[in-house]
């Protein structure tokens, strides 16, 4: 039996069956990893892509194929388009996220779901008062290592959580800020390790962990004080509601992109995620859940390999009607949250308490 919710009838739900039109917004690094995933998962067809840089909207139209255009309110304009992928930096999300919601379009945010928790606020109204679907690209959520941990902290087998670790170490430089000028600056990008690099850890962390009470920490800028205002690098202590404590440091200095770490102590054992590998040590016994080997990525590895399912699952989404969007604007404020307490912790000496009111 088909369920009509507030997202649309049948008869909607039966032309996007037929295949969703599609518009990409940004095209740059990110952007090929949504085109490809569109191209590959046989459920939409790439229309527009739109790019202020004209090359480069040309370049992609010409590489997948459709049309492309300078001005994203064009593609909002075609009643074709059903979805689209905005790829933009950081302080365009909310903005271009609610026009297209306005113009009745559904919506995937590249991570950050928005520069601020206002901004964000503003964009989940916006969705429920045009009911249309805006997902945040966190992508990690997907991978085998977190759904599988997922699946332990949620069966209770080991026990009440005591702890939780994250570490992101990785390598930025001089180019890297100047390739894309909007990254490093205050106005342009928000933040800087915390809410570009290590949000998706944040975003794990409190996803695997529960709430948060509150938090204390502290941001710097060190190695690349000469290239960005915003901080590169950053640590906190997390205080869970259910009592666990986590630790979590990030930072943008190192010599290299580390794998990223994330442990979890439970009360008879320990999680350790290791990029692709999940490993769990109980009565000192290590036991490879997951073994990290698995096919070569043609993307920078650092971006994990989960874009095409989350991408395939919204699409999912809209076409099953379900009531919850995955990964919704209010999950996606989760790591805004934390991050603006680390901000505040930072700039006051102070330990912050987190109101989860969102
Ligand atoms: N999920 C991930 O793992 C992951 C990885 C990398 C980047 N990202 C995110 O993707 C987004 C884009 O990052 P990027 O590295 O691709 O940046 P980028 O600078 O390489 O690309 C952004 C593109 O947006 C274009 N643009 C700027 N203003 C525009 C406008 N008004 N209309 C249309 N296009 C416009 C730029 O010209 C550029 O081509 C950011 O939010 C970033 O945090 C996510």
């Amino acid at each position: 039996m088909m369920v009509v919710t507030q997202y649309g009838n049948p008869e909607e739900r039966g032309m996007y069956m037929e295949g969703f039109g599609v518009a990409i917004i940004g095209c740059g690094a990110i952007h090929r990893v949504h085109a490809d995933a569109v191209l590959n998962n046989g459920m939409g067809k790439i229309l527009w892509f739109v790019d202020i840089k004209e090359d480069r909207a040309i370049a992609s139209a010409e590489k997948y194929g459709g049309s492309w255009c300078t001005d994203y309110r064009e593609v909002l304009e075609d009643p074709r388009v059903n979805i689209v992928h905005i790829c933009t930096p950081h302080y365009l999300h909310s903005k271009m996220a609610i026009d297209a919601v306005k113009a009745g379009k559904h919506a995937i945010v590249e991570k950050p779901a928005a520069m601020n928790l206002e901004q964000a606020r503003m964009m989940a109204q916006a969705a429920k008062e045009n009911k249309r679907r805006i997902t945040i690209n966190f992508q990690n959520r997907f991978n085998p290592t977190s759904i599988k941990a997922k699946e332990i902290v949620d069966s209770g087998e080991m026990g009440k959580i005591r702890g939780v670790k994250g570490l992101v170490t990785w390598f930025r430089d001089t180019d890297y800020y100047v390739e894309s000028g909007w990254r490093g600056g205050f106005q342009t990008e928000g933040g800087g390790v915390l809410i570009n690099q290590s949000i998706h850890t944040l975003d794990l962390m409190r996803w695997l962990v529960g709430e948060l009470e509150s938090i204390e920490g502290h941001v710097s800028t060190r190695a690349l004080k000469d290239v960005i205002e915003v901080e590169d690098t950053a640590e906190a202590t997390l205080y869970f509601k259910n009592g666990a404590r986590g630790i979590f440091y990030a930072t943008n200095c190192y010599t290299d992109n580390s794998p990223v770490e994330i442990e979890i102590h439970f009360e008879k054992g320990t999680l350790r995620i290791y990029d692709d590998e999940l490993i769990k040590i109980q009565d000192g016994k290590w036991e490879r859940l997951i073994d990290g080997i698995s096919e070569a990525s043609p993307y920078k590895s650092y971006w994990g390999k989960s874009h095409a399912t989350l991408i395939k699952h919204f699409y999912e989404n809209i076409i099953d009607g379900a009531e919850k969007t995955i990964i919704p604007v209010e999950e996606g404020m989760w790591s805004l949250e934390i991050l603006d307490g680390i901000y505040k912790s930072s700039a006051t000496g102070n330990r912050i308490i987190i109101d989860n009111s969102l």
